[in-house]
């Protein structure tokens, strides 16, 4: 069993799908010809580095003997992937350090209490940055290096860990300079589309989850043309409800893990997208929560948007409710009720007119993750090439950085 991808509900035609056919053929020979920037992440599965993957691997055990608690700090295309996949996939950590995340933010308070659990627990650290530039991980690196440097002196330096580019930026500086264990971002391969390289596999390993597994779904996406048609229908159903006028698109889960999922898909389509005045507003929500908050909306509301719902089949963790619920929930699970709720949405939405797709995974596993990551990352490409913009660069968000580093400068 595989993923499983269905657009019957997204009142999208056929016809209307394959007026898509050429600019998607076209699309996948771009990405696959080796030739345009920033694709190196279209091979990276099939490429099967057994040494950098046992590096990797190697490192996470090291750094799981080594402490308690583990500290990534990064940003963007630095964080998302990484944190998608440990809150999906990780449901317990015995015995395992426990992975929090920092430089996401620039809040004194969020950074305050990583401070005193740096201060209580046997840390290491890993900052990652593509650029080595960017002022969230870099603030938050400076303070945690201090705090490390107090409780460890010189030993310090052999809890942090850094991934950042191989020649260029501060941060490969000072990998240089203090000699941190240091691992390369690919130049080939941006922030965003980064999740499968060590940027989100040495946080994933270190929390435990089975990254084998993981590039084993990737890669079996990438070498069956079988999914080159999935990822280009999807591609082209997206542009088919753009052109009929839909401006959003929400991405919707019924299971919270889930929910940073939503935030990896909302940056890759966001910024690959969202340009020269082009681009679905990618949403996410997280069911059944919202469901008491926008499904009202959803339901009735202006009808800008399509959902493309992710269901991620029964989790291998449930609970029967108990024979007080009385009838109808006693005895039942909470995963089946889920499920029946997930039915009745889909009903009810589908009678309401709301354009739907609709992605199934058998599991929530580190298998499973890998397709979806890879479904989506070839699709959010190819759609990008269709409507005619780069998906690889990020013009508006060199903007504000620059416009914030000034600001900054002035104080
Ligand atoms: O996708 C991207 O390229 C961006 O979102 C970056 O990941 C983000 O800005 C962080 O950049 P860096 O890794 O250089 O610190």
């Amino acid at each position: 069993m595989d993923i499983k991808i269905d657009i019957k509900k997204s009142g999208v035609s056929l016809a209307e799908v394959k007026a898509f056919d050429e600019a998607a053929e076209d699309a996948m020979d771009m990405l696959w010809s080796g030739k345009k920037d920033f694709t190196g992440w279209v091979r990276l599965p099939l490429e099967k580095n057994s040494e950098a993957l046992e590096e990797i691997l190697m490192t996470a055990a090291e750094i799981q003997a080594k402490c308690r608690l583990f500290v990534v700090i990064g940003i963007g295309g630095s964080f998302l992937g990484a944190k998608a996949l440990i809150d999906s996939l990780v449901e317990e950590q015995p015995g395992l350090p426990q992975v929090i995340f920092a430089g996401n933010n620039l809040s004194g308070a969020y950074h305050s209490t990583i401070v005193d659990e740096v201060r209580k627990k046997e840390t290491c650290i890993c900052v990652i940055s593509k650029s080595g530039s960017t002022t969230e991980p870099l603030a938050a690196f400076s303070v945690l290096k201090e705090i490390m440097k107090e409780k460890y002196g010189k030993k310090a330096s052999g809890r942090i860990y850094a991934i950042t580019d191989e020649k260029k930026g501060q941060l490969r500086r000072e990998v240089h300079k203090e000699g941190y264990e240091s691992f390369i971002v690919p130049a080939d391969i941006g922030g965003r589309y980064s999740v499968l390289s060590t940027v989100g596999l040495l946080p994933a390993a270190v929390a435990g989850v089975d990254i084998k597994s993981l590039l084993k779904g990737a890669e079996i996406m990438a070498k069956d043309p079988a999914w080159d048609l999935d990822a280009t229908n999807y591609a082209a159903a997206r542009n088919a409800l753009m052109k009929k006028g839909k401006k959003i698109e929400i991405f919707e889960f019924f299971e919270p893990a889930m929910e940073y999922f939503g935030e990896w898909l909302k940056q890759l389509f966001g910024e690959s997208e969202g340009k020269e005045d082009k681009g679905l507003f990618p949403a996410s929500l997280s069911f059944t929560r919202d469901l008491h908050s926008l499904g009202q909306f959803l339901q009735e509301g202006t009808p800008v948007f399509f959902e493309t719902m992710i269901m991620t089949g029964y989790n291998k963790k449930d609970i029967v409710i108990p024979d007080s619920a009385g009838h109808p929930l006693a005895g039942k699970t909470l995963n089946e009720i889920n499920q029946c709720v997930a039915k009745g949405v889909i009903k009810a939405h589908e009678k309401a007119g709301v354009p739907m797709i609709i992605i199934e995974m058998p599991e929530t596993d580190a298998y499973y993750m890998g397709q979806m990551i890879y479904f989506f990352e070839l699709s959010c490409a190819i759609s990008s090439y269709i409507n005619g913009v780069d998906p690889f660069d990020q013009p508006g968000v060199e903007r504000y950085k620059e416009e914030a580093r000034r600001e900054i400068l002035e104080l």
